[in-house]
């Protein structure tokens, strides 16, 4: 049996703390898509040090789960290399929790250049890439040229990344990206000798091994639904099927086996990075957001774009993933607010509609809004439904009148414990 924990918005919805927080529920945490990309923000140890984990499963800190790294991912060894290091401080030995597919796909440096490069060119329209080679990457698993983790222990891999690097060379030379990354080719290899001493497994055998002897796994997913490749706003996306469908071809389980699948969504939108936010506030009350949200990215520190609640999109997100459980995060954040706002449909070219349409564009979407009176209380310290103010409660009414997943948990701080079932 699998659970997926996924984002429904453009990413940063809080799913590594909810991923933390079921993770001692299930025996396997899986990543089946993106790669270092992604940034999870996790507070571990007795002190709540905050870490983020770009590559690692976030189950990694809790005894007794393994992890996987399933072959939909694209790994970068120098990040897990990195990461391994900063969560051995904590005691974890990766060598024993991280299991990780020889499917999955290598990001190699030139990956990473070429990422760079081509940003670079497409100038004013660039997608706003996190620049850590996932487009490059992925691009190389389709046009059937990558190098993925089992080639490592074959004796000609070095033979293999030269003849790659050679076809990387000449894009980039087309594109004159000439600046040197024999560092990055350096930390690359010195990382490649300590992955090749991690467990390097046969992902879906040892997936759906478990999966029969009665385990539960937990899917842990990266980015968010409208950043997916197919369904999100296209071009600019991400790389990867981020929606729960992505589990299937990202870990090799068949889609039966998937039980519940819990969608994150913030109680407001955010996205870093370029492309279209219809509910975008680029006025004192995005700044207001922004600031109480904190909201600058956990991969790249960039400001994220800040806006309201949009349930054309939140819908579409519930419609393609088969949400059943809802996981509304950062609810505080609203605590100072007067008035509130929800999207609830979009006029195109004058025209209502509460689908999301084929040209996402700013100027094209003219979102429609209801207002709600701010409950202006200090919400961070409530854990009980009961004691959550009306005015909460009429906003999660309203949520869940107007979707087809229901609001189950509301997520009121950063800590583990700052959560609140909702019956
Ligand atoms: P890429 O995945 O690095 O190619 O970036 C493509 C787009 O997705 C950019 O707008 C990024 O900012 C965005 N993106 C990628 N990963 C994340 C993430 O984990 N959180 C939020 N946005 C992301
Ligand atoms: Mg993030």
């Amino acid at each position: 049996m699998v659970d997926v924990i996924l984002g429904l918005q453009w990413g940063d919805e809080g799913k590594g703390k909810i991923v933390d927080y079921f993770a001692s529920d299930y025996d396997v945490i899986a990543r089946f898509q993106g790669g270092p990309n992604a940034g999870h923000t996790l507070y571990v140890g007795p002190e709540n040090k905050k870490l983020v984990l770009h590559q690692i499963p976030s189950g990694v800190f809790h005894q007794g789960t393994v992890n996987l790294i399933g072959n939909g991912v694209v790994l970068d060894p120098v990040t897990l290399k990195r990461e391994a290091d900063a969560v051995a401080a904590f005691g974890v030995d990766l060598k024993k929790n991280l299991f990780i597919s020889e499917r999955t796909n290598l990001i190699v440096p030139t990956h990473r250049a070429l990422d760079k490069a081509a940003e670079l060119a497409k100038g004013n329209e660039k997608i706003g890439s996190t620049l850590k080679g996932i487009g490059p990457a992925y691009m190389d698993k389709t046009g059937r040229n990558a190098l993925r983790v089992g080639d490592l222990l074959q004796k000609n891999f070095t033979t293999s990344y030269i003849k790659l690097r050679l076809k990387h060379q000449k894009l980039l030379d087309n594109y004159n990206f000439n600046e040197d990354i024999s560092a990055w080719e350096e930390e690359f290899f010195e990382a490649i000798e300590f992955l090749k001493t991690l467990n390097i497994v046969n992902g879906e055998y040892f997936i759906n091994d478990r999966i029969n002897k009665g385990q539960k796994v937990l899917a842990e997913g990266a980015q968010g639904s409208m950043l997916d490749i197919d369904f999100g706003t296209f071009p600019f996306v991400t790389s990867s099927n981020t929606i729960s469908a992505g589990v299937c071809n990202g870990l090799g389980v068949a889609p039966q086996k998937i039980r519940e699948v819990i969608g994150v969504s913030k109680a407001y939108c955010t996205r870093v990075g370029a492309g279209p936010f219809p509910t975008e506030l680029e006025d004192e009350v995005g700044e207001k957001l922004r600031k109480i949200g904190n909201e600058f990215g956990a991969t790249t520190g960039r400001p994220r774009r800040c806006g309201w609640m949009d349930l054309v999109a939140l819908q579409y997100a519930c419609m393609l993933n088969g949400v059943t459980q809802l996981v509304i995060t950062k609810a505080d954040v609203l605590d100072a607010f007067e008035e509130l706002s929800i999207c609830t449909s979009y006029k195109v070219n004058g025209k209502e509609t509460s689908e999301i349409p084929f040209q996402m564009n700013n100027s094209l979407i003219e979102p429609q809004y209801k207002s709600f009176a701010g409950w202006q209380l200090e919400t961070s310290q409530i854990r009980e439904e009961k004691n959550l103010p009306d005015a909460m409660k009429s906003y999660i009414d309203f949520i869940n009148k107007n979707l087809t997943a229901k609001v189950r948990y509301i997520s009121n701080g950063p800590g583990r414990d700052q959560i609140v079932k909702i019956q």
